[in-house]
């Protein structure tokens, strides 16, 4: 007795001292166990030779055990020995065709689907590296990425015909080879390899291809805008697609797990989180070309489905489906994603029930990442001493006119107080690199932030606004720069103005994101002067908006100026647009609103602005 007293009093000081050194431990241990269990098994296979890759995980565990369900596609089942031959025979088809060889690198305009899954995974056994364009580019937006990428080679699907039809002359004069991989399409120089992928073997592709393949090489390039500029391909190496895919085993995913992705793979969220997170578990991913908010709960009670992925957006959308009755009857018992806005958030599990939502931030290319595993809502992640010590982040003082972070009298950045918003910025080191942009070291150096709190350290600029409360939560504020996200997408305003400068009457365009209540990120606006002489043509604008860009970068209002600002103050100056927005009452331009019954941008009068606020018209 006398001795338990002491023992009891010394084990409730401890629990007390845990509660308050570590207040979120019994949620937290789980996931530090889970991401430095990842951490000592992405070691062990970077150690092995050759260094087990995605692929060379696909490859074992098709061997293991090839019946098991890799991925469900519209109602079909592909098991992870189906990937392995199919990709197998595609590898084999597009080297006879394509000629490619060990560190070469192709482009992929594939939809979702097991094809795009055989021609990533047949490039990777080829020894290439597949870059992975946006379905949705077209025309200059194309061209620009499969420039960036420097494939010679263009693997598409009939379905993307028309988009590739259009930019076929540029393609020939830049020596690019299209090969249409299912289907037949007539044009000159294009190779239909739907024959010939099926007749090719499906045996193992010979090892020396890959023998050169380190965890350092280029397994996908993924584009992104960053926040600077164009589209650029961010370089996803061995290494970090592994470091992607321990997210979501930190997150809890497991192989007894069903996974449901509705996002593009051409992201690194479907293809990175999503695909190459079930391979190194082997779980099984239901797979959907796109999302349907309808579709949704009854995909997920057909398949079992035990965590989804969602962007912010996906999760409203779900919301703003009419309540049934059923709709708590699923398996669901993870979400995993970014974006969630904290009364979405809770609405949403009010109404599904009672799904941990795990919140995270990380940039595609980024050296940064965090997630919230304690479902602490609208967190984009948690701080905890362990991240602190592997991943060295400040945030800074940032001045949004200057669009630059604030230096001090010796020139260096000023940490922000907790709770006060400021600059994420995250230190380059040997274990924290940043891998920058394929071919593009001017904008890879825009990226880093130099002589920050000392001269010659280099940080990575996340381009992000974020905050840090007093229980160590994060939260995502404010994305500055020269794009915006709507509907999961990054706009470039650039790409956008360059659009507009192509027509005649156009003078100047300047664009930018506006907030609407209700909705997730920025949609786009721009501001037109017209040339002198020049008239409005709200059709013609229309007409080429739609012609050159997806529906998720098209300026949904113009305000037309008769002079924009382009001196020094024009930072400034956009500030001012983007706080002004798009009231009518408020903005002293003509406003116009794309419509898309009428086929034109339309003047906006204070009924159209209503019904935009009052969500009457579908953004
Ligand atoms: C395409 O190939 C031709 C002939 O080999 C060459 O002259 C030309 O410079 C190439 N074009 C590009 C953009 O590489
Ligand atoms: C889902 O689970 C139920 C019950 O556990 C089972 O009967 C059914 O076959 C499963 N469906 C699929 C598609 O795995």
């Amino acid at each position: 007795m006398s001795v338990l007293w002491p023992l009891a009093a010394a084990v409730l000081a401890a629990a007390a001292a845990v509660r308050v050194l570590w207040p979120y431990a019994w949620a937290e241990a789980p996931v530090v166990w889970r991401v430095l269990f990842s951490a000592v098994r992405i070691a062990w296979w970077a150690r092995r030779r050759p260094p087990t890759t995605m692929l060379e995980l696909l490859v074992q565990r098709a061997r293991r055990s090839p019946g098991k369900t890799l991925v469900v596609f519209e109602g079909r089942a592909l098991s992870y020995g189906q990937l392995d031959a199919d990709s197998s025979r595609l590898g084999r088809a597009v080297r006879a065709a394509a000629g490619l060889g060990p560190g070469d690198c192709a482009a992929l305009l594939l939809p979702n689907g097991p094809l795009f899954l055989a021609a990533w995974f047949g490039l990777a056994k080829l020894g290439c590296a597949a870059a992975f364009l946006n379905t949705n580019s077209r025309r200059q937006a194309l061209l620009h990425c499969l420039r960036c990428s420097g494939s010679r080679v263009l693997l598409t699907a009939a379905d993307l015909w028309s988009s590739v039809e259009e930019v076929l002359p540029a393609l020939r004069n830049d020596n690019v080879t299209v090969f249409v991989l299912d289907g037949e399409c007539t044009a000159e120089g294009v190779e239909n390899l739907k024959d010939k992928i099926q007749a090719a073997s499906d045996q193992p592709l010979p090892l020396s291809l890959r023998s050169a393949v380190t965890f350092q090489s280029p397994f996908v390039y993924i584009f992104t805008s960053g926040t600077t500029g164009l589209p650029k391909a961010a370089i996803i190496n061995h290494l970090r697609a592994h470091r992607m895919a321990s997210f979501m085993t930190g997150c809890g995913l497991c192989s007894s797990d069903v996974l449901y992705t509705t996002l593009p793979l051409y992201h690194s969220s479907g293809s990175l989180l999503g695909i190459c997170a079930a391979i190194s578990v082997g779980a099984t991913v239901v797979l959907r070309r796109k999302f349907s908010a309808s579709q949704f709960w009854d995909d997920c009670r057909k398949y079992n489905v035990t965590v989804f992925q969602y962007i912010g957006e996906l999760l409203r959308y779900l919301c703003n489906v009419p309540k049934r009755s059923n709709e708590q009857e699923h398996k669901v018992r993870i979400a995993v994603g970014n974006g969630a806005r904290a009364d979405v958030w809770k609405e949403f599990i009010n109404r599904f029930g009672n799904i941990h939502i795990c919140e995270f931030y990380g940039a595609t290319e980024g050296n940064i990442g965090f997630m919230n595993y304690v479902g602490k809502i609208g967190a984009a992640g948690r701080i905890n001493f362990i991240s602190k010590r592997l991943l060295p982040f400040h945030l800074v003082k940032y001045d949004a006119e200057l669009e630059a972070p604030v230096r001090d009298a010796n020139g260096y950045c000023i940490e922000v107080a907790t709770g006060e918003v400021g600059l994420l910025i995250a230190k380059i080191t040997p274990k924290t690199p940043f891998t920058g942009y394929v071919r593009n070291e001017v904008l890879t150096e825009k990226k880093r932030l130099r002589d920050v709190f000392c001269k010659g350290d280099v940080y990575f600029n996340s381009g992000d606004l974020m905050m840090v409360d007093h229980d160590n939560f994060i939260y995502f504020q404010d994305r500055i720069g020269d794009t915006f996200r709507w509907k999961g997408e990054n706009v470039a305003t650039i790409e956008v103005a360059d659009v507009f400068s192509t027509l005649d009457f156009v003078q100047n365009a300047c664009v930018y994101g506006v907030t609407v209540p209700g909705h997730e990120g920025r949609i786009g606006m721009a501001a037109i002067q017209l040339h002198p002489g020049k008239d409005w043509d709200g059709e013609r604008l229309y007409e080429h908006v739609v012609a050159h860009l997806p529906s998720y970068a098209r300026p949904r209002f113009l305000r037309q100026q008769r002079a924009i600002e382009t001196t020094g103050t024009f930072k400034y100056y956009k500030v001012t647009l983007v706080k002004e927005g798009f009231n009518p009452t408020t903005v002293q331009d003509s406003l116009f609103i794309l419509d898309d019954e009428k086929r034109a941008y339309v003047p906006m009068d204070q009924e159209a602005y209503q019904s935009v606020i009052n969500n009457l018209i579908r953004l």
